[in-house]
C-alpha cells in the first residue's frame, strides 16, 4: 500500500505491508535510530514519535495510518532551543544511563514543557509516567526536565519582559 507523509520535513512516500509499523518503516528504511522498540506493544515509551504535533507511539502505529501526516522523531529536533535545553539538562543532571529510553523521554519532556509550562514535581512525574526507564534512573530524569522546564520559564518570561 502507499502512504505519503512528511518525516522531519522531508516529503516521503513508501511501499508499505498493512501491518508494518511507524517504527519499523523509520527505522528501518529511514536511518531514524533515535526511534527504539522496547516493549512493542505501546507499554514503555521508547519509541515514542510526535504525529502532527502530538505524541504518539510508533511501535502500535500503522504506517499506512499516516497519509497526509507530519512525522517527527528526535532526529527532527536538531536546533530546537528547547531540545537543546532538555539534552544539557539531561547530561548535567545524570537523566541517563545506558540511554535506550532517553530519546522517547526527551521527546515526552518536550512535549509536557511546550504544552503545560511548569508543573509541580507530583504532576512532572506524572507527566512522564508514560515512559519507562529500565536502567530506572527516574531520579535523574526528573531533576533533568525540572531544571530544563525552570529555565525553559526564565527564558519566556524573559522573552515577554523584553517585548513589553
Ligand atoms: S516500543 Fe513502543 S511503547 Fe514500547
Ligand atoms: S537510561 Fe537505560 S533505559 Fe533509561
Amino acid at each position: 500500500m502507499k502512504v505519503s507523509f512528511t518525516l522531519n520535513g522531508e516529503a516521503i512516500t513508501a511501499d508499505v505491508e498493512p501491518r508494518t509499523s511507524l517504527a519499523d518503516l523509520v527505522r528501518g528504511e529511514h536511518r531514524c535510530t533515535s526511534v527504539h522498540l522496547g516493549c512493542e506493544h505501546g507499554v514503555c515509551g521508547a519509541c515514542t514519535v510526535l504525529i502532527d504535533g502530538k505524541i504518539a507511539r510508533s511501535c502500535i502505529t500503522l504506517a499506512v495510518a499516516l497519509d497526509g501526516t507530519a512525522v517527527t522523531t528526535l532526529e527532527g529536533f536538531e536546533g530546537d532551543a528547547l531540545m537543546d535545553r532538555l539534552r544539557e539538562a539531561f547530561r548535567a543532571h545524570h537523566g541517563l544511563q545506558c540511554g535506550y529510553c532517553t530519546p522517547g523521554m526527551l521527546i515526552t519532556a518536550h512535549d509536557l514543557i511546550r504544552r503545560k509550562g511548569a508543573l509541580s514535581e507530583a504532576a512532572l512525574r506524572q507527566g512522564l509516567a508514560g515512559n519507562i526507564c529500565r536502567c530506572t534512573g527516574y531520579a535523574g530524569i526528573v531533576a533533568a526536565v525540572a531544571a530544563a522546564m525552570d529555565e525553559h520559564g526564565d527564558t519566556a518570561r524573559a522573552a515577554a519582559i523584553a517585548a513589553e
